[in-house]
This record gives C-alpha cells, sequence and structure tokens, in this order.
C-alpha cells in the first residue's frame, strides 16, 4: 500500500487548477441511465469514485469511456438492473443508480451499501420516497430488491431529513415518472442544482432549481435527450486547499472555481484571520502569520459543510486560543481527531462537540479512517514539524485528483512511497 511522506514547514507558492466535483459527477453519471443517446461529460475528475461507478455501470452493459477528464458513456446497451455487493461495497454512493434503474426499468436490485467510518449512512428516506412513488421494495439478501412494473408515480415527497444522494434519486425517479413530483425539504447543494439543471436541460419542467421545493414534470417513461455535461468545480477540494494555505500562511490562487461554492468557508477563513482576493474563476488567499481560533457548526449548503469539518479541525489545532466545532450531520465524524492527537493536538471529544486549544504539532506516523480525514492529516502534516507518515491513503484516492501531485507544485515537500 501507498503511504504519503511529508516534511512540514515548507511555503506554498503559485497557483492550483481545481477538478470537477466528485459529489457531482457521480450523480451525473447514474443520470445517463435515464438518457437515450451517448452523453459527453466533461471536467470528470479521474478518481478512484467515479472510476467504481463507471465500472458498476459497464458491468450492467453500459459503453463507456474515460480518457483526459471526459467521459463519454452509452446507457442504451444496459442489460442487466443488479447492482452487486463487490462493486457497491467500495461506494456506498452507488446507491444513487436505484432511482434511475427503477424508473427507467421498472425493476432493479442494488446491494445496500452498508455504513462507512463516519456513520450509519441509512437509506431509510431514499427507499420510503420510492415506495410512496409506487415501488414495491423488500431486502433480500443484503440486497434493495425493487419493482415497480406500472412504472413510478409522480407524487408529493416530504423528507424528514435533507439528504443530498436521496434527492439527487428521487429527482431521477421522478424524471421518467408519470405525472408532477414535489419535493419538500429538498437538499440544496450545487451538486444537487446541477443535477436538476441537466434534467431542465433535458427537456423536463422543473421549479423551485436550488431550493428547498423543487416540482418536477416526469416524462411518463419517455427517455431523455440529454446534452453534453460540464461538472461543476469541487467545491470541497477547493476548501482542502484554502486549508492547506492557512496552515503553511501561504498565498495561493486556486483556479477554476467560484466564490458562491465556498461561502461558508471563505466566511470562517476570514474569521480566523484571512483575506481573500477574486478574479473570474479564481480565488487567492491572503492567510494571517497566526490563525484565530473559530466556531464551527456543521449544516447542510449554504452553511458550513461537514465534508470541511475535519480540515479545520486540524486548522484549529494551531490557532491561538480555544475552537468548538459541532458536527451535527453524521455520528461518528471525528475519527481524525485521535491521529491529530497523536501528533500533539489539545482536542476534547464530547459527543458532537470538539473543543480544540491551538498546539504546535509534531511529526507523526498516522493513518487515514475516511476521505475527508485523510485530508486532514495532510494539512496538519504540512503544518507540523518534521517528517509525518500518513498510511492508508486509499481513501484520499477516492476523492483528491494527484493530491500530492498539486501539493507539490505548490512547494509542499511531499512524496508517495510505497510501504515495504
Ligand atoms: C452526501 O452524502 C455526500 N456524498 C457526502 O460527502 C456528504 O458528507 C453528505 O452528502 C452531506 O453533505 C455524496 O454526495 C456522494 P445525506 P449522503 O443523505 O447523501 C441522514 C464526501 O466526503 N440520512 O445528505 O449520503 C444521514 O445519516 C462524502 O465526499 C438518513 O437518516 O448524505 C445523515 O445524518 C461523505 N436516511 C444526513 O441524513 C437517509 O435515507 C445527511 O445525509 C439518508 C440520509
Amino acid at each position: 500500500m501507498d503511504f504519503l511522506q511529508i516534511t512540514g514547514g515548507a511555503k506554498l507558492s503559485g497557483s492550483v487548477e481545481i477538478s470537477g466535483a466528485k459529489n457531482a459527477a457521480l450523480p451525473i453519471i447514474a443520470s445517463t441511465i435515464l438518457a437515450k443517446n451517448e452523453v459527453k461529460i466533461t471536467n470528470m475528475p479521474e478518481v478512484v469514485d467515479i472510476k467504481t461507478l463507471i465500472k458498476l455501470l459497464g458491468n450492467l452493459g453500459a459503453n463507456t469511456k474515460l480518457a483526459n477528464h471526459t467521459l463519454s458513456i452509452d446507457t442504451t446497451s444496459i442489460n442487466s438492473t443488479k447492482a452487486t455487493y463487490d462493486i457497491v461495497r467500495k461506494m456506498r454512493a452507488s446507491i444513487l443508480v436505484l432511482g434511475p434503474l427503477l424508473s427507467r426499468f421498472g425493476h432493479c436490485e442494488v446491494s445496500l451499501p452498508g455504513g462507512c467510518a463516519i456513520g450509519a449512512r441509512p437509506i431509510d428516506l431514499h427507499l420510503a420516497a420510492l415506495e410512496k412513488m409506487g415501488a414495491q421494495i423488500s431486502i433480500e439478501d443484503g440486497y434493495v430488491v425493487a419493482h415497480a412494473p406500472s412504472g413510478l408515480k409522480g407524487c408529493e415527497i416530504m423528507f424528514d431529513k435533507i439528504t443530498v444522494t436521496g434527492c439527487e434519486n428521487i429527482l431521477m425517479a421522478a424524471a421518467l415518472a408519470k405525472g408532477k413530483t414535489r419535493i419538500l425539504n429538498a437538499a440544496k447543494e450545487p451538486e444537487v442544482v446541477q443535477i436538476c439543471e441537466i434534467l431542465r436541460d433535458s427537456g423536463l419542467s422543473i421549479s423551485g432549481i436550488g431550493t428547498s421545493e423543487i416540482e418536477l414534470e416526469g416524462s411518463g417513461g419517455e427517455l431523455l435527450s440529454m446534452p453534453d455535461i460540464k461538472v461543476i468545480s469541487d467545491r470541497i477540494e477547493a476548501g482542502t486547499y484554502l486549508c492547506a494555505a492557512a496552515m503553511s500562511a501561504s498565498k495561493i490562487t486556486l483556479n477554476h472555481t467560484q466564490k458562491e461554492l465556498l461561502g461558508a468557508v471563505i466566511d470562517k477563513l476570514e474569521l480566523m484571520g484571512a483575506s481573500f482576493e477574486y478574479k473570474d474563476e479564481s480565488i487567492t488567499i491572503i492567510p494571517p502569520k497566526s490563525l484565530s481560533p473559530v466556531e464551527i457548526t456543521t449544516t447542510e449548503f449554504p452553511g458550513f459543510p461537514t465534508d470541511m469539518q475535519a480540515q479545520f479541525m486540524a486548522l484549529a489545532c494551531v490557532a491561538k486560543g480555544v475552537s468548538i466545532i459541532d458536527e451535527r450531520l453524521f455520528e461518528n465524524r471525528f475519527m481524525h481527531a485521535s491521529e491529530l492527537v497523536r501528533m500533539g493536538a489539545n482536542i476534547k471529544l464530547n459527543g458532537h462537540i470538539a473543543t480544540i486549544t491551538g498546539a504546535s504539532l509534531k511529526a507523526a506516523d498516522v493513518m487515514a479512517t475516511d476521505l475527508r480525514a485523510s485530508s486532514a492529516l495532510v494539512i496538519a502534516a504540512l503544518g507540523a514539524s518534521g517528517v509525518s507518515n500518513i498510511h492508508r491513503i486509499y481513501h484520499l484516492d477516492r476523492g483528491y485528483e494527484n493530491l500530492e501531485g498539486k501539493l507539490s507544485a505548490l512547494g509542499a515537500d511531499i512524496k508517495r512511497l510505497k510501504e515495504d
């Protein structure tokens, strides 16, 4: 297995190109199941999760070609609707094929995704909504077995909790359903907005895009003519590089990103002492020499994203004072805390609240436990004195494209090595 070796203290400079958003590309790839034509998707991030979902669709019979950040996919040749455990267990967002497969074929079997390091990650809200649209759903041998022999029917769906992939699944199910579907308490993440825009550009009438109430008139079973698609910029990758700059007190520029994707993250970095310059699709961060402490509560977009919580905990470890982080979305998303403590951090956990008292960080051998925790350890190692080794970075490779290449181009002392 690979590991990353980082020598802390290097100053960063220059600019970094932000890739397409993994969490937009995943539902976009699933949405091509609704298309009657081959779809060309550009700005595709070449990360493991994307390759896993492409493999899944290939296993179902779709024709796929990924090269130079462009995916061409033709799902008209799909001849199976069973998403098997061996793939779904690798990437729980595979559940995103449930809605489109059921809506297009009237039946499908998708392995239950199971939990992951950050929590149980249930899909009860996805299933309840599909049942309300007329699906018969049972759980058999670890699979969701779904049937809708006479197709899905549009209806009103009220989500008890705001769910990003739940909302995306139902939008894709509603796209081919008969009649109108109204989603209440819908997610407003930019990745959900892009799915709505794609459905609109595929000829469906949809209103409330970007709000908590979305209305969509289904095609009644007619497959969609989908346009070419460009994946939106990855706001979490961008936020991660802003944190790397803040940790190393370095001025850097991010290209191919937009301020409106990062509002809450920029607000918190400004509270910690950073300032920003904006030009077209670029953001330049000018961090302070030393960071002020911060208080963060994670919530749904446009609030502070849970996917940036671990990275800010790393920053809080060196801020001058006491920071508080309240993780409201996932029940076990503090796995990075114990690894940061091994680097000298002073972190007290009490349920979903973390209290971090700023200190100096020392290099250590640490272990990644999940995707965003991995990037938090990278950020901490950039600010720690000495040489850190970060193990199990297969977590990192799921969602960050060429992180060590991008960071070393900025001046970080980072190498990818093989465990002997
Ligand atoms: C998406 O996960 C993202 N993944 C996650 O990013 C992100 O952390 C999360 O949204 C929150 O923003 C993708 O988009 C592929 P949810 P998702 O359904 O959709 C509960 C990353 O690092 N819930 O919005 O699975 C759930 O337990 C990943 O890139 C139910 O109870 O998250 C959680 O507490 C990690 N029942 C809350 O809702 C359900 O049926 C929000 O979860 C569904 C969700």
